[in-house]
């Protein structure tokens, strides 16, 4: 298949069954957001930010761009930002993989890092400062019209589409900027009414369930606010799930379908297994994976996996 440029890639990821760690007597299907060109789900958002804004006249040919992001979004910025030549920039807080950082670097970014103590709205201060100081574009995907309504003209048909002739009775994802629930959410539901949007939240930051936020180890879920473009009444049920539970079943998914997926994948298929304990038999679920594993491996998701040769194992074959 050829395409004219990277940005061409995006989207249209695969929908698939899983096929030994489902509860019995449910279907459960995941859409892989590994397989966009920078394995996650903010390639979507980032393209649409892009592209609106420059069509809009609000970013300039050539002009910076700047955002405050958990890392995916910085590294989905990096290449839209690339591919277009526009130079980007990105506050991060301190805490999150060094992965990400790298990426973003290679990719051309230059990345700011903010500390830990001020939380996801330290990184937002930092980002909104500068963008003002040097007259750089803000591209504020916790605010962006753009995000959720490329998710309602992306995600959500590409959903309706794969499941049209099957059942579908409960969507699931987390949030993080809110655009991925609220998009999907709001086009599956206005096409297919039955179908219950869940929302996944960390346990220890519920703040759709109305708890307080602590820190979570949820990378890319639920900022210490709740983001302005998330709409709250786009969701039936809202799932808290655990750091422990949802690296848990990311480890299983990786090691039992071979589907190599983040701490966030692990966190919304938790979701999913708590949901079809209390859900009639024979329902059909479809679970987001917004990222790739690989951008987790110094994270406490597989830094107990080791780098050294098996040679010991071999002796007990
Ligand atoms: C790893 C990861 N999971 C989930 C999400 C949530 O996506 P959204 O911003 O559409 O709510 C994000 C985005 O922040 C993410 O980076």
């Amino acid at each position: 298949m050829i395409y004219d440029s990277i940005l061409d890639t995006i989207g249209n990821t695969p929908v698939v069954k899983l096929n030994h760690i489902a509860p019995k007597k449910q279907t459960v299907f995941v859409k892989v957001e590994a397989f966009n060109p920078m394995a996650s789900v903010k390639d979507r958002l980032a393209v649409a930010i892009i592209n609106a804004a420059e069509k809009s006249g609000d970013l300039k040919p050539g002009q910076t761009v700047i955002e405050a992001t958990s890392g995916n979004t910085g590294i989905a910025l990096a290449m839209v930002c690339a591919a277009k030549g526009h130079p980007f920039v990105a506050t991060m807080v301190e805490t999150f993989s060094v992965e990400r950082r790298k990426i973003m670097k290679a990719l051309g970014a230059k990345v700011i890092l903010t500390p830990a103590s001020e939380r996801g709205s330290g990184m937002v201060r930092r980002a909104e400062e500068l963008a003002s100081k040097n007259g750089w574009f803000l591209s504020r995907q916790f605010e962006n019209e753009a995000n959720p309504r490329y998710h309602r003209n992306t995600t959500g048909p590409e959903i309706l589409k794969d499941f049209a002739d099957r059942d579908l009775n409960f969507f699931v994802s987390g949030w993080g900027t809110g655009g991925t629930m609220t998009g999907a959410g709001e086009i599956i539901k206005l096409a297919r009414p039955e179908t219950q949007i869940v929302v996944a939240e960390p346990e220890n930051a519920a703040l759709l369930s109305g708890k307080e936020w602590t820190p979570h180890k949820i990378q890319g879920w639920t900022p210490d606010f709740i983001p302005r473009v998330l709409k709250k009444e786009v969701a039936d049920r809202f799932v808290p799930v655990s750091d422990d539970e949802s690296i848990e079943v990311a480890q299983k998914l990786a090691k039992e379908e071979g589907i190599f997926t983040g701490i966030s994948g692990g966190a919304t298929l938790a979701a999913c297994f708590k949901t079809a304990e209390v859900a009639p038999e024979n329902s059909t679920f479809c679970v987001m994976l917004p990222d790739t594993g690989e951008r987790y491996l110094s994270s406490p998701l597989f830094e107990q996996i080791s780098e050294d040769s098996d040679e010991d194992w071999l002796s007990c074959v």
